[in-house]
């Protein structure tokens, strides 16, 4: 039998190989580690708690919130909060951050931005949802500030997703390369599974909501049409994490471009598309909006969106060429 590695063990041995790693990101990776385990737990048997249905509210981005995103979002607080390695967090489901001001946490160095449960919409129809992660180590002195948080996706220290799918899996980087990690339910472990990931350079693999068609650019209409004459496949699960965790191992391109429902698309920069790009980029792939890489593009508010196209470097890189091609007819 080959040796397991679990997560703690492949987090404390990278600690190891990094001279200044001072335990501090491990202990906060490992807490998310945590965190991921009970949300999944609540995820498996959401069905069979009255845990499914609407909670009777709205987020920030003025979306129904169901109550698993409720159950997510106190969860990770909660880890987070006890993990003492953290000063500070964001999420999808808060309008604004919230400092971990108390004396175990309040001079910790990193500040965490979450979506705590991405992809809500499947939760009724089991279909794979997500959480997904970012941490910043904190620019600020004596109280937290909105700059920890809307610093440029490239200043990064980690990032990650979690997968609740056929399996429970957790994917990060924290600027080595990607690893894959499968939750193992009969010993409550997450195992290695995918090492040093690396996303294939070409794909056949398209993952747009065709729905909005209508409403898309005719620069997005033709490249969508060019992906069709193509042969490409068309796959859209309508989760992120999902729709990335397929095009990361599989190869192709996700895209959620700006509509003319959603002028600046529909995905949030902090703690959906950084993270996303910080994972594509770390397995050679390539994320952007389709003219700026996304992790230089500035952040002025927590719950920011922005046109994304990431996946294969020369799926994206061909994405460019439709966008920019009537950029360059009209300048
Ligand atoms: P969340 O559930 O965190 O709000 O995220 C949903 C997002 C993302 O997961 C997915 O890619 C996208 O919404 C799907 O949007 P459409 O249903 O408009 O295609
Ligand atoms: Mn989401
Ligand atoms: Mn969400």
């Amino acid at each position: 039998m080959h040796k397991i590695i679990t997560l703690d063990e492949f987090v404390i041995q990278s600690q190891k190989s990094n001279p200044y790693a001072t335990g501090e990101l491990s202990s906060l990776l490992r807490d998310i580690g945590l965190a991921s385990k009970i949300i999944s737990r609540a995820v498996n048997k959401a069905g069979l708690v009255d845990i499914v249905g609407k909670a009777g509210q709205e987020n920030a981005s003025g979306e129904t919130v169901q109550k698993l995103d409720v159950l997510a979002d106190n969860v990770l607080i909660s880890c987070l909060k006890n993990s003492g390695q953290c000063c500070g967090i964001a999420s999808e489901e808060n309008d604004d951050f919230v400092p971990i001001s108390d004396e175990h946490s309040k001079n910790a160095k990193y500040v965490v931005l979450f979506d705590p449960l991405d992809g809500s919409s499947n939760i009724d129809v089991n279909v794979s949802i997500g959480t997904i992660f970012a941490i910043y180590r904190r620019t600020s002195h004596g109280e937290i500030e909105l700059k920890d948080f809307t610093q440029k996706g490239h200043q990064q220290v980690a990032a990650g997703y979690v997968v609740y799918g056929s399996s429970t899996m957790m994917v990060y980087s924290t600027g080595n390369g990607v690893n894959g990690f499968t939750l193992d339910p009969s010993i409550g472990e997450f195992c290695l599974s995918h090492r040093d990931i690396k996303i294939p350079e070409n794909g056949k693999i398209y993952s747009v909501n065709q729905a909005n068609y209508a409403v898309f650019s005719e620069e997005i209409k033709n490249y969508v049409k060019h992906c069709m004459d193509k042969g490409f496949t068309m796959r859209y699960i309508g989760s992120m994490v999902a729709d990335v965790h397929r095009t990361l191992i599989k190869g192709g391109i996700f895209f959620y471009p700006a509509t003319s429902k959603s002028p600046k698309g529909k995905l949030r920069l902090l703690y959906e598309c950084n993270p996303m790009a910080m994972l594509i980029e770390q397995a050679g792939g390539k994320a952007t909006d389709g003219h700026q890489r996304i992790m230089d593009l500035e952040a002025n508010e927590l719950h920011q969106r922005t046109p994304v196209f990431l996946g294969s470097k020369n799926l994206v890189t061909k994405a460019e060429e439709f966008i920019q091609a009537h950029n360059s007819i009209t300048s």
